[in-house]
């Protein structure tokens, strides 16, 4: 194709040139890693930076592990401020190399506790297992926490969530930053997040199931290299047309 055009006109090969680096862009962008897209997508985040992604792995008795997540969590509670004397929220990532996990699995619940001994902050993640219809969800979110300007320790609890649905076997994801409302002062950010709470074969994850958010990240390519596509074949086609016009208007003078 680009030696045909060559044979023409210079100005054809510039046009050509340039066809290609705009294609090449943009499909340089489609193929681009899906989990570099957030940070180009999201807006400037407000303090603190994205969480880093934790491997944190809840084993039974006789050591095989039966729950397993690797994700970045950030808390954003709301509290009465000590020294300010009014509620303030405040945002902090949970950092993978200060946070011990550990936790619990039986037939139809799973536990995973995450403790920041440093920073007394205690998160309690519970999953619950439906037999019948063989699907999982996160049923249950607490949070302790004690930082230096609380005026009273902050406790949050809710059990009656239904986040996360996966099915037995299946591991749930979500590279997506995903916001999990927990109580009125406090929600769960979740990024990177990939978790089996049960049916783990062995210490690998099942076969993901990816949330929605993804699924729509992953059409805005998709459509966007499309729509360009089409406008490029129509640029292309409407050159050519003006190419002929104006070859036939240097003829005739
Ligand atoms: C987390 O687990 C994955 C896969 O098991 C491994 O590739 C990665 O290095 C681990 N990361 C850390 C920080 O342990
Ligand atoms: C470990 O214990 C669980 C039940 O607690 C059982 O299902 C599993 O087969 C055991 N695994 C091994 C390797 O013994
Ligand atoms: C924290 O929560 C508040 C209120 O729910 C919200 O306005 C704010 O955008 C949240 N911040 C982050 C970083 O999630
Ligand atoms: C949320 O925080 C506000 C201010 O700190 C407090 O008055 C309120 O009781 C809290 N609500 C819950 C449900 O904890
Ligand atoms: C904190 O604010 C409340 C009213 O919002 C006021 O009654 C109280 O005296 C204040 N306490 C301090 C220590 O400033
Ligand atoms: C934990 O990680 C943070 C950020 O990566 C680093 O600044 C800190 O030194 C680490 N702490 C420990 C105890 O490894
Ligand atoms: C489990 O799933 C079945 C089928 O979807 C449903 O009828 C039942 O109410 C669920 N049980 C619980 C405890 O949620
Ligand atoms: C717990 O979560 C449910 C569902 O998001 C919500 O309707 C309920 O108000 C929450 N309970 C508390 C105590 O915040």
């Amino acid at each position: 194709m680009t030696q045909q055009h060559s044979r023409k006109q210079p100005l054809s090969i510039a046009f050509i040139a340039l066809l290609a680096v705009t294609l090449h862009q943009s499909f340089a962008a489609t193929d681009a890693p899906p989990t570099a897209a957030p940070q180009t997508t999201a807006p400037p985040p407000a303090p603190p930076a994205r969480p880093e992604r934790g491997n944190y792995t809840v084993t039974n008795g006789n050591g095989t592990a039966c729950l397993m997540a690797r994700m970045g969590l950030q808390l954003n509670v709301s509290f009465s401020s000590a020294s300010l004397n009014k509620t303030v929220l405040e945002v902090v990532n949970l950092q993978p190399n200060l946070t011990k996990s550990s936790g619990s699995c039986d037939l139809d619940s799973a536990t995973l506790l995450l403790k920041d001994d440093e920073r007394a902050t205690s998160l309690t993640l519970v999953f619950s297992l439906n037999a019948t219809s063989s699907k999982y969800h996160l049923s249950g979110v607490t949070l302790l926490a004690a930082w230096p300007d609380m005026h009273v320790p902050f406790s949050a609890s809710n059990r009656s969530l239904d986040y996360l649905r996966g099915t037995l076997g299946r591991s749930y994801m979500c590279r997506e930053e995903q916001t999990l409302a927990v109580t009125v002062n406090f929600s769960l950010n979740t990024f990177q997040l990939q978790v089996q709470p049960f049916g783990l074969k062995g210490d690998q994850f099942g076969a993901a199931e990816e949330c929605q958010l993804d699924e729509d990240d992953m059409l805005i390519p998709i459509i966007v290299g499309a729509a360009l596509a089409g406008l490029v074949l129509v640029v292309l086609v409407a050159y050519l047309i003006g190419r002929k016009r104006s070859h036939a208007g240097y003829q005739t003078i």
